[in-house]
């Protein structure tokens, strides 16, 4: 028999996915779902977009490079400057990727030695799995801290033992974090960076969801190194910023060491985005409109789900920013609230699916439409008025 990569037997399943199923099968039975599971918005992606792409689709299609259009780089670069006031060089410090996804998977392969004394990835628990999944396929050990309500869903480096950050290469951090869509300042970034940097760790910023913010802009972690990019990653995508999940389009941005061993590594794996994408990409970097009006689309959104949520008595914590709601359970187990919801046909993410830390605890994608979200808070009322779903 052909051997395994141990990485494969840990996974047991991509957590959203089993629920995928169950609301599948309700599907095939003809349910119509008010879908809050996945976090993939229902609002088209703006047409300047879609033409940008189409009209890069020459006769002769080539290999794209790693490195990258240039215009995009800029691009991204130019964003950083007047999104962030952070400058960025082009060619040293971006790199293009395929959505920031791939590029968290595939971070640890430049970084992280599998027979070192640093093979560990640090990250917050509940979070994206894809750290932990990186870390493990990489030969590392994946090394998740709880995060708490208490804590307000913030990895804290400073209170983490000096030999756990001494056996870690990498740090995540997450903000706006999914699942909670709790922020931080810039303060925040300073402090953590600079234990990261006490330890030799790579902090890594996954910074997808910069752009859906409601009350203060999402800093950077580049606005907390003062122009020295040593040791700092940011991973931005165009996904949630500018409905193109589809697309595949992010970048990575930071130390140029880093990046210099990345533009080595990355020809190896073959995710260097189409040029037809880059050019859309680049369209897209370019615009801030469209995220203005995304923002409130969410907005409206958030305006008839979170005041449901308070007048039903159920607690919110974090949901300060992203296009998550993450509440606590009714009846404290949240496996068993998402599975009473999905009997009244709305589909939500029980929180331990991103981790332990997340038990007790449901994320609401607000993915549906705005009348989409009225709908489902319709229903969702009308099985609490009914008792079919526990109070709070
Ligand atoms: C926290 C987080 N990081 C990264 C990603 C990957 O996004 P993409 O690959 O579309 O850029 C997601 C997707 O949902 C996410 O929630």
């Amino acid at each position: 028999m052909v051997t395994s990569n141990p990485a494969l037997a840990q996974l047991g399943g991509y957590p959203l996915a089993r629920l995928q199923d169950l609301a599948g099968q309700l599907r095939a039975d003809g349910a119509t779902l008010h879908d809050f599971s996945i976090g993939d918005p229902d609002e088209p992606t703006p047409a300047f977009i879609r033409e940008a792409l189409t009209g890069a689709v020459g006769p002769v299609s080539r290999y794209p490079t790693a490195a990258g259009q240039r215009e995009l780089r800029e691009a991204v670069a130019g964003w950083f400057a007047r999104r962030h006031g952070v400058e960025i060089d082009p060619d040293a410090h971006v790199l293009p990727s395929a959505g920031s996804k791939e590029a968290i998977f595939h971070l640890p392969l430049a970084v992280l030695d599998p027979g070192g004394p640093k093979r560990h990835v640090v990250w917050g628990d509940p979070g994206y799995p894809v750290y932990g999944r990186g870390a493990m396929f990489a030969g590392g050990v994946s090394d998740p801290v709880t995060l708490t309500a208490e804590d307000g869903w913030r990895l804290d480096l400073t209170a983490l033992p000096a030999d756990r950050l001494d056996r870690a290469c990498i740090a995540w951090v997450n903000h706006p974090h999914n699942p909670t869509g709790a922020t931080v300042d810039v303060g925040w970034y300073r402090q953590q960076l600079a234990v990261a940097r006490d330890h030799d760790v790579l902090f890594a910023s996954d910074e997808c969801y910069q752009e859906v913010w409601f009350d203060e802009p999402a800093p950077s972690a580049l606005e907390a190194t003062d122009g020295d990019l040593t040791g700092v990653l940011a991973f931005v995508s165009l996904s949630k910023r500018s409905g193109m999940t589809g697309y595949r389009s992010g970048a990575i941005v930071g130390d140029p060491e880093l990046i210099t061993r990345l533009r080595l590594l990355r020809p190896n794996i073959g995710t260097a985005p189409p040029d037809f994408v880059q050019v859309a990409a680049t369209a897209a970097w370019s615009d801030q409109g469209h995220v203005d009006e995304r923002r409130a689309v969410f907005a409206a959104k958030r305006a008839v789900v979170l005041p449901f949520l308070e007048e039903a008595g159920i607690e919110v914590s974090g949901s300060e920013a992203t296009f998550y709601v993450w509440f606590r359970a009714p009846g404290g187990d949240d496996a068993a609230y998402t599975e009473a919801l999905l009997r009244e046909r709305i589909v939500a993410s029980p929180g331990r699916s991103f981790g332990p830390g997340g038990t007790g605890w449901l994320r609401l994608a607000l993915v549906p439409t705005v009348d989409g979200c009225r709908a489902a808070v319709a229903r969702w009322r009308e099985a609490l008025d009914a008792g079919r779903l526990p109070g709070s």
